[in-house]
């Protein structure tokens, strides 16, 4: 093993977030949105996105060691950088030769229900030569890393096939591999079995090839069909309404507390994040769930994407409602 990426890591006790389009998420407040107008705005925030990014915020804020891997390019790839590094977020790039993307979020700050309306540029393309960067750089990491986070879609069709290779590569090394991602880049990941994977109801419709989840019978019935496939740990998030996971033989229904709601994207980031942090610190099943659902109730009610702190989380994990559901064996 060669010099660490990271001067000072905590040896083997990192937990790994992979981000392949991250972007600076920028929140434009107006008093109301006029189409076709012009609209002056007297505040502005940018925080750095994509969801390992937010995934690995997390984690530093509950108090582990993480560090996100991201591909990134140009001017808004520095910026990115700057931001992870003014948010004391460990981040090791692989650079592109095209601009990173922002994300721009119109938020209507008179409107009643604070509207939302948001532009998503196209992502960079991971070149050949980045590709291999990328891939040099995962397996330099995973030596020092117990567990791997990868999320976020895929910026061009040719790379829909990275986060099954990692996850390869990860279980070939018996790291845990969290996969939060969807389209082709969930499914081909999903072939390779990982560890746990966290879909969102849309997410798993598409992955199943239907229009939607309709009732409770469809969500156990997708929970199922991934559990089929190997995967130990499959949770299916259903925003407010909660989740629904399988763990081994045993189903889980969880609901968060009510939380006021400010903005819930990057909930399933928190979840995320928060879930890593507990299975890291050794913590039951029922222990790992709560905790999740905790930190994306806190998410809901935050405005930035997983600012969210301990003293938010802890006071929300005893009032998750947990119940187990009774199940038919796997057969
Ligand atoms: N409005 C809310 N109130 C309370 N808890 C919430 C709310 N929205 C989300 N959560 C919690 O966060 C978890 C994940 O949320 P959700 O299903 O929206 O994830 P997601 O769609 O993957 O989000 P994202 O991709 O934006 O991070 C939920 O299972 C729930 O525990
Ligand atoms: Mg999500």
């Amino acid at each position: 093993m060669g010099e660490p990426l990271l001067k000072g890591a905590a040896l083997n006790k990192m937990i790994l977030t992979v981000t392949m389009n991250p972007c600076i998420d920028k929140t434009v407040y107006v008093t109301a949105h006029q189409h076709g107008g012009v609209n002056r705005s007297e505040r502005v925030t940018r925080i750095a996105g994509g969801k390992g990014v937010n995934v690995a915020r997390t984690v530093r804020a509950l108090g582990e060691n993480a560090v996100a891997l991201v591909c990134v390019g140009g001017h808004a790839g520095r910026s990115i950088l700057d931001m992870m590094a003014d948010d004391g977020i460990p981040t090791v790039p692989v650079w592109l030769k095209d601009e990173s993307r922002a994300v721009t979020t119109i938020l209507e700050a008179d409107s009643d229900n604070h509207a939302q309306t948001s532009y998503v540029e196209p992502g960079a393309p991971i070149s050949p030569s980045a590709r291999l960067t990328l891939f040099a750089r995962y397996e330099r990491l995973l030596e020092t890393s117990s567990l791997v986070v990868l999320t976020g879609p895929a910026p061009d069709p040719t790379s829909t096939d990275i986060y099954a290779e990692m996850t390869r590569l990860a279980k070939w090394r018996g790291i845990p591999v969290f996969l939060d991602s969807r389209g082709d880049v969930f499914r081909r990941a999903v072939e390779e079995v990982p560890t746990l994977v966290k879909p969102n109801d849309a997410e798993a419709a598409e992955w199943l090839g239907v229009e939607r989840i309709e009732d409770e019978s469809d969500e156990r019935a997708v929970v199922r069909k991934l559990r089929e496939r190997g995967i130990e740990w499959v949770v299916l998030t259903l925003g407010a309404r909660g989740a629904l996971a399988a763990v081994g033989d045993v189903e889980y229904r969880a609901m968060p507390p009510r939380a006021p709601i400010v903005n819930p994207i990057g909930s399933g980031d928190a979840m995320l994040g928060a879930m890593a942090v507990a299975w890291t610190r050794g913590e039951s099943v029922e222990r790992i769930i709560r905790h999740g659902m905790a930190a994306g109730a806190a998410n809901a009610s935050v405005w930035d994407a997983c600012g969210i702190t301990p003293e938010q989380v802890e006071p929300l994990v005893d009032q998750v409602e947990l119940s187990t559901l009774s199940q038919p064996p796997l057969g």
